[in-house]
């Protein structure tokens, strides 16, 4: 014991620790809660139960996780957490990415790096894309526009959904340059129509629109966490569940369905929405080589691989594993986004290294928002982009386009 608490003494005054920001060794210290008395906590045990108590000591997003599992209600955190039936596709998606390693080269100049990315024309710092989430007001009371200040202190793409609790104008506003905008289908194509014109209106040159929410979903975690909550619901929502039409960009529409997706269309519907806006048409939520090659008859623009982040469709594959047929019918026509489990900035490159444009993150930046609103979704940023250029550096490539196939293998 003695021995320990000497030796957390020396780490407490060491210039190393307190680059690292160990603000733990001496908290711990002071609150003589290792290496004396009745505690039985080891070192590492508190060392990985202590929380971050801001933006700049999270090291990972996983603490940004850990964080926002506390600030953010119940129902809210199962809602945003879940996937569908029983969560099999939700975890493929961060099992995919380790189905790949990377490939280490040396002797490499990497003492300059550069991620940056050109996307649609505009330049943004590096590949990853701070994708749509619906209603961030219930992760922290600035929402969407908090993440807009955290996209433009960073030089990100922020996209942003269709059920947003802040308007387009607003976050535009905050953001100081057009977002992507996300566009459910809606039930009426004149409802989708006014959504997609009031984007424009505001900047918006990225359509995103959403098709993998079709066909319907069943949502259990989601449920079994809003059972758990005892907060009056009918604060902010009806008494049967969200409603849609209370979201701000729905303010002039007259919503007949609280459902913002639709079974009823098809393909002709990318030819209706090239008739009512001159933005560029990105196809978000494909996951196959046919759906790839229909999407460029119908001329889209670009398309993202996903699969709603889990919370579409069960027992499908990890987005990941759908890239890899979508980029090779493709065939670098037209830009090729892959979203869904990705947490790490190796995960990044992996994307990039099987032929992806960009990456788009979801739930990691939510985690950073719920726990420390603009900072932590900054903090997020900034350790996934300092996180892939140490898996550049590592594979020996400096820019975006160094990056190849060559960089990674696929696990035995
Ligand atoms: C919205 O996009 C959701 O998945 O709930």
């Amino acid at each position: 014991m003695t021995h320990r608490r000497e030796f957390l003494k020396y780490l407490a005054g060491s210039p190393l620790m307190a680059g690292l920001g160990a603000g733990w060794v001496s908290d711990a210290l002071a609150q003589n809660s290792i290496g004396g008395g009745s505690s039985t906590q080891t070192a590492t045990e508190l060392a990985l139960s202590r929380l971050p108590s801001n933006a700049s000591e999270a090291l990972d997003v996983f603490d940004m996780r850990a964080v926002a599992s506390k600030t953010i209600p119940p129902a809210h955190w199962g809602y945003m957490m879940s996937g569908v039936d029983g969560e099999e596709t939700l975890r493929a998606n961060e099992e995919a990415y380790k189905q790949y390693q990377l490939r280490a080269r040396r002797f490499v100049d990497v003492s300059k790096m550069d991620h940056s990315v050109e996307l649609f024309g505009t330049k943004y710092s590096s590949p990853i894309i701070l994708s749509a989430v619906g209603g961030q007001k219930a992760y922290h009371p600035d929402g969407e526009l908090a993440v807009a200040r955290a996209c433009k202190a960073r030089n990100q793409v922020q996209m942003l959904s269709t059920t947003t609790s802040n308007t387009v104008e607003d976050v535009t506003e905050a953001r100081g340059a057009p977002v992507w905008f996300q566009l459910y289908t809606t039930n009426h194509f004149e409802f989708a129509t006014k959504l997609v014109q009031r984007a424009e209106h505001a900047g918006s040159q990225v359509v995103c629109v959403t098709l993998d929410r079709a066909a319907g979903r069943n949502m259990e975690t989601a449920t079994r966490f809003l059972r758990i909550d005892n907060r009056t619901c009918t604060n902010c929502h009806t008494a049967t569940g969200s409603d849609r039409r209370g979201r701000p960009m729905f303010s002039d529409i007259e919503l007949d369905s609280n459902d913002v997706t639709s079974p009823q269309y098809t393909w002709d519907y990318i030819k209706q929405l090239r008739g009512v806006t001159k933005m560029k048409i990105v196809i978000k939520g494909l996951e196959s080589r046919e759906d790839a090659a229909l999407a460029i008859k119908y001329g889209a623009d670009g398309i993202i691989v996903s699969n709603h982040g889990g919370r579409a469709q069960e027992t499908g594959r990890g987005t990941l594993e759908d890239l890899v047929e979508v980029v090779a019918e493709v065939k670098g026509r037209i830009p090729v986004i892959v979203d869904g489990g990705v947490r790490r900035g190796a995960d990044v490159l992996k994307a990039l290294a099987l032929g992806a444009t960009a990456v788009g993150i979801g739930r990691p930046y939510i985690w950073g928002l719920g726990a420390f609103g603009q900072e932590g979704v900054e903090r997020v940023v900034e350790m996934m982009n300092a996180e892939l250029r140490l898996a550049m550096g590592g594979v020996g490539a400096r820019t975006i386009k160094e990056i190849s196939p060559n960089n990674i293998v696929r696990r035995a």
